[in-house]
């Protein structure tokens, strides 16, 4: 992918003296309104840089973001996430930014959102670079992040929580751990959301999707979030083979050491 085509990105203003003079509820309700207005601009913006040629059907409407189909003006399919403002979900959000210097100080609600598009376009371009299976990232935009379309005619491919049909599951197996390795050594991030929810199962393929909350191995939790990774995807395997490895295991062949009982004991 060409950084200087595909990928632009630009600076929020700081809240002017005027925004500040505004209190709680109305500074909320102001910053709302720009955030929905600034959204349909930074839509505007993807068609006029042709990224985008039309916004088709939401797929997906989740606590933090929606998904849309889309298609570029060279007719490929195109999947469009979009972070809403209207969510409460600081509290575990703030657990994944504390200790990372890339995505520091985010003062408003819009800065947060525009953030985690942004985050989430920098770790999938890490994975995709290191040659994970995730949607090849395309676009950001503001609170907008521009990717592969990973399913068929509009429809996104099912969650692997809801595949109860795998043609070889050790492969499918394998390829998800060596991916996850990729992630950790190549790419040096960890997902720490990674569940059969945050996985697309295409084409005998396992696509790893929604890396907003992926973090540096050099964050403090980064190997608590990889042992829980790695415990979730075994777990969800277990229904399918008779024979795995244990999540301590992979661990210890992804990292080099064993899991310490703080690491056990963060899987819930
Ligand atoms: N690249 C994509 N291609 C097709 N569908 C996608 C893609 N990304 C997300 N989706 C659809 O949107 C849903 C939610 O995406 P996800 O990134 O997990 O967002 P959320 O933050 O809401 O969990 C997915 O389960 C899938 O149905
Ligand atoms: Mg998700």
């Amino acid at each position: 992918m060409s950084d200087n085509e595909d990928f632009f990105e630009e600076e929020l203003r700081e809240p002017t003296k005027s925004d500040r003079l505004l209190k709680g509820k109305e500074y909320r309700e102001v910053w709302e309104g720009v955030f929905d207005v600034k959204t349909l601009e930074a839509v505007e913006i993807l068609k006029r840089r042709k990224v985008i040629e039309d916004l088709y059907w939401v797929v997906s409407t989740g606590k933090e973001a929606d998904v849309f189909y889309a298609k570029s003006p060279k007719d490929e399919d195109l999947a469009v996430k979009i972070y809403r403002i209207h969510t409460s979900r600081f509290k575990r959000i703030e657990i994944y930014t504390l200790g990372d210097k890339r995505f520091g100080k985010f003062k408003s609600p819009i800065k947060a959102k525009w953030g985690w598009a942004r985050r989430e376009f920098k770790n999938l371009k890490l994975a995709w670079d290191a040659g994970v299976h995730v949607p090849r990232p395309i676009a950001i935009c503001r609170n907008i992040v521009v990717m592969e379309f990973i399913g068929k005619n509009g429809t996104p491919a099912p969650q692997l929580k809801d595949v109860t049909e795998i043609e070889n599951p050790e492969k499918v197996f394998e390829t998800l751990i060596n991916d996850i390795e990729t992630l950790y050594k190549k790419a040096k991030i960890v997902h720490a959301d990674l569940s059969p929810y945050n996985i697309l199962y295409h084409n005998g393929i396992a696509y790893i999707i929604d890396m907003a909350q992926g973090v540096r191995i050099s964050h403090e939790y980064a190997l608590r979030f990889l042992y829980r990774d790695l415990y979730y995807i075994v777990s969800y395997f277990s229904a399918f083979l008779d024979e795995l490895p244990s999540p301590d295991e992979l661990y210890k062949r992804i990292t080099g050491k064993e899991p310490d009982y703080i690491i056990k004991h963060f899987v819930k």
